[in-house]
């Protein structure tokens, strides 16, 4: 019998405070007029002072296991997809492990920065349907407000926090199809935060530590590789676009939103946006929006998902599935 991967429940969190463009207003010379022209975004969340991602993990993590009718206890596997962990370690998912009260279960972060869900969907995806783990926690959390240089206008207006969750089960009904991860570094010089733990920890405090995007660049190879992306994962799966009901793609851009729903001619209302509420919350966005649109009843099962992402690295990847 095969073994297949599916997800059985999802989840989301966001933190209470949310700032709008007219409060970025106050802060850098912006307006909200060309946030919302050039990016789409209206507002984002950001974490309270001693709120951090383990803690929003933690909720999105319970709210998909309550969806998914779990217990911590039946979790097997923990795969906690972040670029801004709490601390250098242990790894977020470990703390994430002691928060829910697991023992024992294999828990590792994964960092692919933008790409960072789908990079963690795909590797639980291959231990369920191995046979290695039967309910897995899969979660993409940060708070990149804590790297971003918010004298920056060119990229503090973009970013925001939150956490999203799904748990994925061994089932006999069809779930993941296919996953696709790739990355090419030679990109690094367009996206990063200049300095890490090995090469420079003390200057991560002195404001060293922000995101540095040269965001025309970035936005140009975003589109032409997410495009290429779609080509190849319906190839994979020998389908044709109008296979595809949904696109749950990375909230980055609204421009570069249309432009993949463009590739794949599917009409706006079978795209999950969430760009507007949420900005973009890196690793957290794609299970955010998934959350979004189950919970509205949008998404339904028996329906086929692409979702897709690309971030810093660069990496990029998709997933595409039976819901
Ligand atoms: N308010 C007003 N003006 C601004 C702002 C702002 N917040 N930011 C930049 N500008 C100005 C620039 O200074 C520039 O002015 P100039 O022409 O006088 O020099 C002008 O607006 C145009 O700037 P561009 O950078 O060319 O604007 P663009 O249309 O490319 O939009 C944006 C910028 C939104 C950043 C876009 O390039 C983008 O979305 N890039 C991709 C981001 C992305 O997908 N990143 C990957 C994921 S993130 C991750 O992995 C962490």
């Amino acid at each position: 019998m095969t073994i297949h991967a599916r997800i059985t429940g999802t989840g989301g969190y966001l933190p209470e405070k949310v700032l709008t463009n007219h409060d970025l207003e106050r802060m850098v010379d912006t307006s909200h007029e060309w946030i919302v022209e050039r990016t789409g975004i209206h507002q984002r969340h950001i974490a309270a002072e001693d709120e951090f991602t383990c803690d929003l993990a933690e909720r999105a993590a319970r709210r998909a296991l309550e969806a998914a009718g779990r217990r911590p206890a039946d979790v097997d596997l923990i795969v906690v997809a972040t670029t801004t962990p709490d601390r250098v370690f242990p790894s977020t998912a470990c703390l994430v492990q002691q928060r829910l009260d697991i023992h024992g279960c294999p828990a590792f972060d994964v960092q692919a920065v933008c790409t960072g869900f789908i990079y963690a969907l795909g590797i639980a995806e291959k231990f369920v349907r191995t046979g290695s783990a039967r309910c897995a926690l899969v979660i993409g959390a940060e708070t990149l407000s804590r790297i971003v240089d918010w004298t920056d206008r060119s990229t503090c207006v973009l970013f925001g926090d939150g956490a999203g969750a799904v748990v994925l089960e061994a089932s006999e009904e069809p779930g993941i199809l296919s996953s696709h991860l790739h990355c090419d570094g030679k990109y690094e010089h367009l996206l990063n935060v200049p300095v890490g733990v090995s090469s420079g920890l003390e200057r991560l405090a002195s404001g060293e530590g922000t995101i540095r995007m040269k965001g025309n660049e970035v936005f140009k190879v975003a589109v032409n590789t997410l495009g290429r992306i779609v080509d190849e994962t319906l190839e994979a799966n020998g389908l044709r676009r109008e296979d595809v009901d949904w696109l749950v793609p990375h909230q980055a851009n609204i421009r570069i939103i249309r432009a993949t729903a463009r590739k794949l001619g599917l009409p706006a209302d079978r795209v999950v946006v969430t760009v507007d509420r949420h900005g973009n919350t890196s690793a957290a966005s794609v299970p955010l929006a998934l959350d979004v649109a189950v919970r509205e009843g949008r998404i339904r099962r028996g329906e086929t998902l692409l979702m897709e992402a690309f971030g810093g690295g660069f990496t990029w990847g998709s997933v595409l599935m039976v819901y």
